[in-house]
């Protein structure tokens, strides 16, 4: 199967599996994977190690958008770093899960990111995941997916993700962090987490990957005959 240069843009809730599934696509397909939600988890990351964010999720806007401004949050081959350092490790953790919705509804920080993310698409023959890569990001991307599956599910799923990392994670406490960031995303101001209406819905709670790659070479055979 060879597929044209076309941009994938996968948005959904947190814990559908929406990197895992991106991974294997880009994988098999030979596209270059990108995690847009590991930027905001950089810019988070920032934020609190700067003192930019309150216990009460206020966020000092006037100083992040200037930090922003000398920001060299990138990708690299270890994962996401800030210049030469990588913090890969440190913003998959709960802290910065706590922190990251609020932070991603700042019009400023969504600028900084867009812009990044923008750049890649130049080539094509990337997928992208996220929130609002098909809405905002890269709105005339040729595949769109939102994925979507039960909550428990989701929940249990990243939770097994943090021990396997050796990181804490109370099924409970990963629940209420996963339904208040689901809240946040669909309901902020900039770029809400919204189904763009040319996109197909993928609801995994019972697939496998298997099950999953199955389905995504399904769609592209029919649409681009390949
Ligand atoms: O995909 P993730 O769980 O790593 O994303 C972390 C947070 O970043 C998520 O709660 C919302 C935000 N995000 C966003 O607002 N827009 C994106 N395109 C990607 C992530």
């Amino acid at each position: 199967m060879h597929l044209p240069d076309i941009i994938i843009a996968i948005d959904g809730y947190s814990s559908t599996g929406k990197s895992s599934f991106a991974k294997i696509i880009a994988k098999e397909f030979s596209f270059l994977y990108l995690d847009s939600g590991a930027l905001y988890r950089g810019v988070t990351l920032f934020a609190i190690e700067n003192g930019l964010i309150a216990d009460d999720d206020t966020i000092n806007v006037p100083e992040l958008e200037k930090g922003l401004e000398n920001l060299d949050l990138r990708f690299s081959t270890e994962g996401t770093c800030i210049g030469d350092r990588c913090i890969e490790n440190e913003i998959r953790s709960l802290a910065v899960a706590g922190k990251v919705s609020p932070i991603a509804t700042v019009p400023e920080v969504r600028n900084y990111v867009d812009k990044k993310l923008r750049e890649f698409g130049q080539k094509k023959r990337i997928v992208m995941d996220g929130r609002d890569i098909g809405t905002t990001v890269f709105p005339d991307a040729e595949l769109k997916i939102f994925m979507t599956a039960d909550p428990l599910i989701r929940a249990q799923r990243r939770a097994d993700e943090m021990q396997a990392k050796g990181m804490e994670a109370d099924l409970q406490d990963v629940l209420k962090n996963l339904q208040e960031r689901d809240y946040i995303d669909s309901h902020r101001e900039t770029s809400p987490l919204t189904q763009a209406p040319d996109a197909v819905v993928l609801d995994n709670s019972h697939m496998s990957m298997g099950d999953q790659m199955e389905w995504i070479k399904g769609i592209i055979s029919e649409r681009f005959g390949c």
